[in-house]
C-alpha cells in the first residue's frame, strides 16, 4: 500500500475515533449541583414540613393498589407465596429501606425537583439521567396505569354491594367494556366462550376498554390541570380513611381466621417467596416522595430518614397484618377464585357473608386508590417537566396554562398516555413493570451515592447512609437481585410479559436518546457557542472604539 494511502487511511480512523470520544464525552456531561441548587433557592419553598407530616405523606403515598389489589396475586397467584407471603413483605421492605436511606442522602444534599433523575444528572450525566428519566416513567406512569385498573377492580366490587338496587347491567357488565383486550379474552375462554363472538368489532379491530379506568383517569387529568393545592389535611383524611378501612380488615377478619389455611406455609418454596416480594414491592413503592419533599423539610438531617424509615415500618406491620389475615380466611394453595386476584380483602369479606364490611373495604379502597393515582400522576408529570427544561423533550411541555398556571399540556398528555396504557396493560403487567422501572431508579440512586462521595466529598451533606459502601452496595444487590431473579427464575404469561416490555422500553430509550435529546442538546450548545462568541465580539468592538 502506497505511504500516502496509509497515512490518509490513519488520519481518517484517527478523525473518527476522536469523533465518537467526543460523543461519549458528551453523552457523560454531568450538571453541576450548584446550578440546580441555584434553581431551587430562586423558587425557594417555605420549611413547613416535620417528622409528623413527613410520615403522613409517605404513609399516603405507598398504601394503594398493593395492599387492596396486589396482595391477592402476590399470595395466590401463578407461583405466588402462599401464606409465606408475610416473609415475601419483609424482604421487600428491606430491598426499599437501603434505596431509602441513598434517597435521603442525595435528597437532602442536593434537595431539587426531579428526584433520581436530578441525582443522576448530578453524577452520571446526560444519557443515564435521560435513561433514569425514561425508566421512571415505567414507576410513575405505568404505575399508573396499575392503580387504574385496581380502582376497576375495586368499583365492580363496590358495585355488587349494591346489586339488589342496581340494575344488572351495570353491576355485571360485559367484561371487554372492564378490561384490557387480553384480560377479556382470557376471561372467556376460562368461562370456555369464543371471544369473537362476543367482544365486538369496530373496522375488524375488537373493541375492549377497561371503562371506569379511562373514567377515571380523565377525571384526575382534570384535576390536576385545574390545579389542586396538595393539603396535608386533605392527605391526612386519606391516610386515616385507608387505616381505618385495613383495621377493620384486619379486626373484623381475624374471627374467620382458620389456621389450616397456613398450611402449607410456602406452597412454592423459595421461588414463590422471592417472587412474591418481586410482586409486593409494588406495594412500597412512594416512599421516594418523601425524599422530593426534601426542600420543604424543617429539619431534614434528622426528620428525612426517620419519616422515610418510620413510614416503611408503619406500612410492614400493616401489610404483615393484612397478609396473616387474608391467608388465613382463604385458601391460598392450587386454583383461587378471580375475586381474590382482584379486590381480594372485600372478596374474601364478602366471602364469609359480611357484605357490609366488605362494601365499606371497597368504599375505602377507592378513597386509598384515587389518591395514590393523582400523586402517581403528578410525579410522571414533574419529571418530564424537568427532562423537557433539560432539552430532552420538545419545549411545548414546559407551557403552563395561563389560568390555571399548571402544565397543562403535559398533564394531559400523561393522561392519554394512561388511556392507551389501559388498552395494552393489565394491573399485574403493568405493576411488575413499574416495578423493574422502580428497582434501576433505586439502584442508580444507590450507585450515585457512591460516586458523589468520590467526586463531590466536600459538599455538605445533611444526612449521610450510615455504614457506606456497605448499606448502598446491599441496595444493589437486593434490588438487582429481586429484579434478575424474576426476570429469570419467574414463571408464567405475566412475568414474561413484563421482561420483554422492560427490555423493549430500554432499548427505546436509547433510540429515542441518540434520535433527539442529544442531537437537541448539541444544538442548544452550539447556539450558545455562537451567542457567546457574538457578545465577545460586540464587547471587543466596543473596547477598540472607545480606544
Ligand atoms: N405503593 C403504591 C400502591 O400500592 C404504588 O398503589
Amino acid at each position: 500500500m502506497p505511504a500516502e494511502i496509509y497515512e490518509r487511511r490513519k488520519m481518517a480512523n484517527a478523525e473518527k475515533l476522536s469523533q465518537f470520544t467526543n460523543v461519549v464525552k458528551k453523552m457523560f456531561i454531568r450538571k453541576n449541583p450548584d446550578d440546580a441548587l441555584q434553581g431551587a433557592k430562586e423558587g425557594g419553598l417555605e420549611k413547613t414540613l416535620g417528622v409528623m407530616d413527613l410520615i403522613i405523606l409517605g404513609v399516603g403515598a405507598i398504601i394503594g393498589s398493593g395492599i387492596f389489589a396486589i396482595v391477592g396475586t402476590a399470595a395466590a397467584g401463578e407461583n405466588g407465596a402462599g401464606p409465606a407471603l408475610m416473609v415475601s413483605m419483609v424482604i421487600a421492605a428491606i430491598a426499599c429501606i437501603f434505596s431509602a436511606l441513598c434517597y435521603s442522602e442525595i435528597a437532602t444534599m442536593i434537595p431539587v425537583a426531579g428526584g433520581a433523575y436530578a441525582y443522576t444528572f448530578a453524577s452520571l450525566g446526560e444519557f443515564m439521567a435521560w435513561l433514569v428519566g425514561w425508566i421512571l416513567m415505567l414507576e410513575y406512569l405505568v404505575g399508573f396505569i396499575a392503580v387504574s385498573c385496581a380502582w376497576t377492580n375495586h368499583f365492580m366490587q363496590f358495585l355488587k354491594g349494591f346489586s339488589n338496587i342496581l340494575p344488572a347491567w351495570i353491576v355485571n357488565p360485559p367484561a371487554w367494556l372492564i378490561n384490557d383486550f387480553r384480560s377479556a379474552v382470557h376471561y372467556y375462554s376460562n368461562q370456555g366462550v369464543d371471544w369473537h363472538n362476543v367482544i365486538p368489532s369496530f373496522c375488524g379491530i375488537p373493541v375492549c376498554l377497561n371503562l371506569p379506568a379511562i373514567i377515571m383517569i380523565i377525571l384526575a387529568t382534570a384535576l390536576l390541570v385545574k390545579g389542586t393545592k396538595d393539603s396535608a389535611k386533605m392527605t391526612g383524611i386519606m391516610v386515616a380513611v385507608k387505616l381505618g378501612v385495613i383495621a377493620l380488615f384486619v379486626l373484623a377478619g381475624a374471627f374467620y381466621v382458620k389456621p389450616e389455611n397456613w398450611t402449607p406455609f410456602a406452597p412454592n418454596g423459595f421461588e414463590g417467596v422471592f417472587m412474591g416480594a418481586f410482586i409486593i414491592f409494588f406495594a412500597y413503592i412512594g416512599f421516594d416522595a418523601i425524599a422530593t419533599a426534601a426542600e420543604e423539610c424543617k429539619n431534614p438531617q434528622k426528620d428525612l430518614p426517620i419519616s422515610i424509615i418510620g413510614s416503611l415500618v408503619i406500612t410492614t406491620i400493616v401489610y404483615v397484618l393484612v397478609a396473616l389475615v387474608l391467608t388465613g380466611m382463604q385458601p391460598t394453595n392450587g386454583a383461587v377464585p378471580e375475586g381474590i386476584l382482584k379486590a381480594p380483602m372485600a372478596y374474601v369479606m364478602a366471602n364469609v357473608g359480611r357484605n357490609g364490611i366488605a362494601g365499606l373495604i371497597s368504599a375505602g379502597s377507592l378513597a386509598g386508590l384515587t389518591s395514590v393515582l393523582i400523586v402517581m400522576h403528578m410525579a410522571a408529570t414533574r419529571v418530564l417537566f424537568a427532562m423537557s427544561r433539560d432539552n430532552f423533550l420538545p419545549h411545548i411541555f414546559q407551557k403552563i396554562h395561563p389560568k390555571f398556571n399548571t402544565p397543562a399540556i403535559l398533564t394531559v398528555t400523561v393522561g392519554l398516555v394512561g388511556i392507551i396504557g389501559t388498552f395494552i396493560l393489565d394491573l399485574n403487567v403493568a405493576a411488575s413493570l413499574s416495578n423493574f422501572g422502580t428497582f434501576t431508579s433505586f439502584i442508580i440512586v444507590c450507585v450515585a451515592v457512591l460516586i458523589l462521595r468520590k467526586i463531590e466529598p466536600n459538599r455538605e451533606r445533611p444526612f449521610k447512609v450510615p455504614f457506606c459502601p456497605l448499606f448502598p452496595l446491599l441496595g444493589i444487590l437486593c434490588c438487582g437481585g429481586l429484579m434478575v431473579f424474576s426476570m429469570v427464575v419467574a414463571k408464567g404469561e405475566t412475568a414474561a410479559l413484563s421482561t420483554e416490555m422492560f427490555i423493549i422500553w430500554v432499548v427505546m430509550g436509547c433510540l429515542i436518546y441518540f434520535a433527539y435529546g442529544y442531537q437537541k442538546n448539541r444544538k442548544v450548545e452550539a447556539l450558545a457557542l455562537e451567542e457567546s462568541k457574538k457578545i465577545a465580539e460586540k464587547d471587543e468592538t466596543i473596547t477598540a472604539s472607545t480606544k
